[in-house]
């Protein structure tokens, strides 16, 4: 693809994480129902996850349902995504194996029906040994509850007094968060306008370059992959500090009337 020509391999992002907005509003577009939009989405998936094995990336997370969306809709829906995701992984953990894709997942996944906990475990288990990218779905994810429970799993430390709260840590924080596996997202991509982060990880997004884009999930392909990853490249990353090959002030050489604010 020529897009993929113009990229930088010096400069791929590691994680690439994607809220997978918009799937109603394609549906809406249509006059057709919602669960036609969740079952293209459920299809453009695939597209997404093979261009990121085609390119190396180590790392690719998918927003595909949240803590909310599980309170919030309707139990109709909420089946209908059930059924959805336990489809997509029978049909695509033979696909992911010859991607070299491993899956995992972060989220309250625990709480979902059984029938879908035990299909996405038989994908985990059918792909560990996946050596390509990692794909990692949030399922009955919420960035705050993520927080939460990290939080809970340190105060028990304290309590048992293996750490005491003064020398608690970042990097234990880090530790205790479903996603400790991974490097924090380089890139944060958002379909379909909105310009909000919905609860999405919210601890691990402190520095990451965030994109939104108006197309809506269902029709988004690898192509609008390359060209996020090519947008990202011309960014300029800082974390707090300045860009390099700028020339820090010095101060003596100013006059102090210069100075004066
Ligand atoms: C995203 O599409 C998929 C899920 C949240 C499960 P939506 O269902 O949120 O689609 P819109 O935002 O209503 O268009
Ligand atoms: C975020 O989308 C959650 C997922 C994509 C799974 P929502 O559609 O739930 O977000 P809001 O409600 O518009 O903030
Ligand atoms: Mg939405």
């Amino acid at each position: 693809m020529e897009v993929y020509r113009r990229l930088d391999p010096e400069r791929m992002p590691r994680h690439v994480a994607i809220i997978m907005d918009g799937n109603g509003r394609w549906a809406g577009k249509r006059g057709l129902k919602r669960f036609f939009g969740h079952k293209n989405g459920a299809e453009a998936v695939q597209f997404i996850v093979e261009t990121s094995s085609r390119i190396g990336l180590p790392w690719l997370t998918l927003y595909a349902f949240s803590l909310e969306n599980n309170l919030k809709r309707p139990r109709a829906e909420v089946n209908f995504l059930m059924m959805l995701l336990r489809s997509y992984l029978t049909n695509n953990v033979q696909r992911m194996n010859d991607n070299n894709v491993r899956i995992r997942y972060v989220g309250r996944t625990t709480d979902l029906p059984k029938e879908v906990c035990e299909r996405m475990q038989w994908a985990e288990e059918s792909t560990a040994k996946n050596t390509g990218t990692t794909l990692t779905l949030a399922l009955n994810y919420g960035g705050r509850s993520e927080i939460v429970d990290a939080v809970r799993r340190v105060a028990a430390d304290v309590a048992a007094g293996k750490v005491r709260p003064e020398d608690i840590t970042e990097a234990d924080i880090d530790r205790n968060l479903y996603t400790s596996y991974m490097a924090d997202p380089d890139l944060l991509i958002r379909t379909s306008g909105e310009m909000r982060i919905s609860n999405f990880l919210l601890w691990q997004i402190a520095y990451t370059e965030i994109m939104v884009t108006d197309r809506l999930w269902p029709d988004y392909r690898g192509v609008h992959l390359l060209e996020a990853i090519e947008e990202y490249q011309r960014r300029e990353r800082r974390f707090g500090g300045l860009n390099t090959g700028t020339e820090s002030d010095d101060v003596k050489s100013l006059p102090d009337r210069e100075l004066v604010l």
